[in-house]
């Protein structure tokens, strides 16, 4: 059976957990060869790219910290080296160094600042230089697709997590300026905005049934999203079906962007 991504070769850049990982697992289901990248945990995205290539696709697990220029480029040379390109760029790293402001150390600012938003810099920079020395390719309308992982925190403010916010609320115009500039070499840039996904990242917020039931008052949808939810989303934003679709922001979040504190308020 034809698949929507068959033939694509797809770089997920934290692909070790969390959402990289379920996105890397829908792009694999989808039909592409992944090559999923990791910063330590060489175990987790390993093992991940086995069960690909046990389930009949093809996948390559890469390590690579994403704000070190020197790394990013080796991680497309190992790209180019096994699938010759990449089609798709799915710049999801991503951490968080959470501190009430005050007490925020300079150390804590830049390092997710330098990973969260420096991080999808350098990566989509090497997939631009990338799809223009490729030229087209048969297999999509798109010279290339990049998705960059923004956060509902592109939009909503967040308490006590400055950094994490600055850095999300930069990758709102970061996308939007990249996608400008390079639309009319088809190439198409948008970002996935996730709400509040089931992943180590968040665990404090539904590990527990009271912090669940609090967490459950901000979504609207009534349920914790999983990383799959966000899988399926960036299989279609990498698709051909969204062909038309540039510089947008798809918030994929229950519902968490629509301000439920003013559903019986105001
Ligand atoms: C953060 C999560 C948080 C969610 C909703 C995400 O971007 O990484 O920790 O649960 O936004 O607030």
């Amino acid at each position: 059976m034809e698949k929507l991504l068959d033939n694509q070769v797809a770089l997920i850049t934290g692909a070790s957990s969390g959402i990289g990982y379920g996105v890397a697992q829908a792009l694999a289901q989808a039909g592409a060869a992944v090559v999923l990248n990791y910063h330590s945990n060489a175990e987790a995205a390993e093992k991940l790219a086995e069960e690909i290539e046990r389930a009949g696709g093809f996948a390559l697990a890469v390590k690579a910290d994403v704000s070190d220029p020197a790394q990013v480029d080796s991680m497309f040379d190992a790209c180019r080296k096994r699938f010759d390109t990449v089609d798709i760029v799915v710049a999801n790293s991503g951490l968080q160094k959470d501190s009430a402001f005050a007490e925020m150390t300079l150390e804590d600012w830049q390092k997710v600042l330098s990973t969260n938003l420096t991080g999808q810099f350098l990566t989509t920079q090497a997939a631009v230089k990338e799809f223009r020395r490729r030229g087209p390719r048969a297999v999509s309308k798109a010279l290339g697709k990049i998705i960059c992982m923004s956060s509902v925190h592109e939009v909503i403010p967040w308490a006590g997590h400055v950094n994490y916010a600055a850095s999300k609320g930069g990758i709102q115009m970061f996308m939007k300026s990249l996608a400008q500039e390079v639309a009319p070499e088809r190439i198409r840039v948008n970002s996935i905005a996730p709400g509040a996904i089931r992943t180590p990242i968040n665990k404090d917020a539904w590990g527990t049934q009271e912090a669940l039931d609090k967490l459950l008052k901000l979504i609207p949808y009534g349920r914790v999203g999983e990383a799959e939810d966000i899988g399926q989303a960036a299989v279609w934003l990498a698709s051909d079906q969204s062909d038309y679709v540039v510089g947008t922001t798809l918030f994929v979040d229950g519902g968490m962007t629509l301000y439920p504190g003013f559903a019986d308020n105001g």
